[in-house]
């Protein structure tokens, strides 16, 4: 097996979302698993410059700054589609994604790749038989409740994509009850078999 883990909170030391991540890996990783690490903190790019509605630019017509974003792009449609196994980790940042992880999606949505057009115009996801593990920290915000954009953006797009057997670990309200969320999370991931 293949496990993907994607981290994006904006501070590496002390990222609450990065140490449950790894502790989560830990549990589900067997001896012969692979482990692919990204980390989008260290490198990102926004999708800019188009000529087109969608991420679609003839090669020759690419200037350095296309050349850059398809090919971080393409590393990350690849890695993605080469995973079995994935896990996310993510705080709310202002009710939503981290800028990160929101960029990560525009970059990994390529049609024929990730997701097609039906003939009638309907749009297929093309990731199946993936597991996907969320990780989501918060300081206030409670996951699930109607502040909460994030958790129904990212289970939204990654259903998008065409993955939908997804569990959620969350240590949400950390500033309510640091300790007791943390151990909710953990107590999560003790419970995964
Ligand atoms: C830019 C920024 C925005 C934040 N917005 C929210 C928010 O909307 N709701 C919330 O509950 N916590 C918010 N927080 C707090 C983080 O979600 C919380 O500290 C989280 O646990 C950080 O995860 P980490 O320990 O992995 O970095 C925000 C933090 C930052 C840095």
């Amino acid at each position: 097996m293949k496990i993907y883990q994607i981290d994006c909170s904006a501070r590496k030391k002390g990222s609450t979302s990065r140490e449950l991540a790894n502790k989560l890996l830990e549990r589900i990783k067997k001896s012969e698993d692979e482990v692919i690490y990204r980390d989008l903190d260290d490198e990102m790019l926004f999708v800019a410059g188009l000529t087109e509605s969608g991420m679609t630019i003839p090669e020759n017509e690419r200037t350095d700054q296309h050349k850059k974003m398809f090919e971080l792009s393409d590393k990350l449609v690849k890695e993605l589609k080469e995973s079995d196994i994935l896990i996310i980790s993510t705080p709310i940042y202002n009710f939503g994604p981290p800028a990160t992880l929101k960029a990560w999606s525009d970059l990994a949505a390529r049609v024929k790749s990730t997701f097609k057009y039906s003939e009638d115009g309907k749009q297929i996801g093309l990731l199946e038989n993936k597991k996907v593990y969320l990780v989501i920290t918060s300081g206030g915000t409670k996951v699930g409740s109607k502040e909460d954009f994030l958790t129904p953006w990212l289970l939204h797009v990654l259903n998008f994509f065409g993955i939908k057997n997804i569990e959620i670990i969350s240590a949400d309200q950390m500033s309510i009850d640091y300790e007791g969320s943390i151990k909710k999370a953990e107590d999560e991931i003790n419970k995964i078999t």
